[in-house]
């Protein structure tokens, strides 16, 4: 695997690797990135992923500066999954001076959800995917499921935007027990670990429910949130939405998703199933 840690190099190993897959993630990487890696080889000549904590995502009171970097181990875990390039930059590459132009996400789609909790994640998570997506310039792009929001934000940036870029989204990795594989599982203490696999079993509750046609979503998800709490959770959100633009469901054949982020002492969780 070869590393890059400026944009010139990159583009220089660009040049000639034909047709391309790409994976960006900010490292501290476990088998959910890693199965986007392998996922990733099916389907392109050339596998590239990136590394970069990008500051512009985190809010104020954010865990921006405590992110786990573990860049040596990260490259080893990379190599091992056939990745042929790396791009590693610094914040004095990605963001030489301030960033001032942003990408503003439909504020439909910004405004909901992890984009309530998080005003400006979205924009910052948009803002530094285009300006991958320019560095790399991909045919193809992996993103996980498990940041559904994300991926439903970076489809449709891509469709408006008309890069010529596909966007596919990939099954969540959990542990035996159902939790989701993240790299914010590490701020977790143990008794919390044994707690959080709690979050994946009420919406799996949820899911199973509805698909045996229960449609009372409102009292799912009250009780739900209330068998959170009552173990110490801090929910922000636990709601039954539409798959397509994560509205409240309108019609019976609707698909799908539901979605749940709560925090664990300090730790914040996310989850979703579709259903
Ligand atoms: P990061 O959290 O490092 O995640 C990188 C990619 O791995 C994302 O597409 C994410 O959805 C996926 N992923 C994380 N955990 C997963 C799991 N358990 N199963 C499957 N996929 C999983 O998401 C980001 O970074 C950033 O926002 C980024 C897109 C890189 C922009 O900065």
């Amino acid at each position: 695997m070869q590393v890059h840690t400026s944009i010139a190099a990159l583009r220089g190993a660009r040049t000639g690797a034909g047709r391309a897959v790409f994976v960006p993630t900010m490292g501290n990487l476990h088998e959910g990135h890693i199965a986007l890696m392998r996922e990733a080889r099916g389907h392109a000549d050339a596998v590239m992923a990136s590394i970069f904590v990008n500051r512009l995502q985190f809010g104020q009171g954010e865990d921006f500066d405590r992110y786990p970097r573990t860049f040596g181990d990260d490259c080893e875990k990379l190599a091992a999954a056939g990745v042929d390039h790396l791009f590693a930059p610094d914040e004095t590459v990605m963001y030489p001076q301030p960033q001032h132009y942003h990408l503003v996400p439909d504020p439909a789609h910004d405004s909901v959800l992890e984009g309530a909790f998080r005003p400006g994640h979205f924009r910052g998570v948009a803002t530094v995917v285009l300006k991958l997506f320019n560095i790399v310039q991909p045919d193809v792009a992996l993103f996980g499921k498990k940041d559904y929001q994300q991926l439903m934000v970076l489809k449709n940036m891509v469709r408006e935007l008309a890069l010529p870029i596909e966007v596919l989204g990939c099954d969540t990795i959990r542990a035996a027990d159902g939790l989701a594989l993240s790299s914010r599982n590490g701020y977790l203490s143990a008794a919390e670990r044994a707690e959080a696999p709690r979050l994946y079993r009420q919406i799996s509750a949820i899911a199973e429910a509805v698909r045996q046609g229960g449609r009372d979503f409102a009292d799912f998800e009250a009780s739900a949130l209330g068998e959170l709490e009552q173990h110490g959770w801090k929910p922000d959100y636990l709601t039954v939405r539409r798959r397509a633009d994560l509205k409240t469901p309108a019609r019976e054949d609707d698909a799908l998703v539901v979605l749940a982020a709560a925090r664990l002492g300090t730790t914040r969780l996310i989850d979703n199933i579709e259903i």
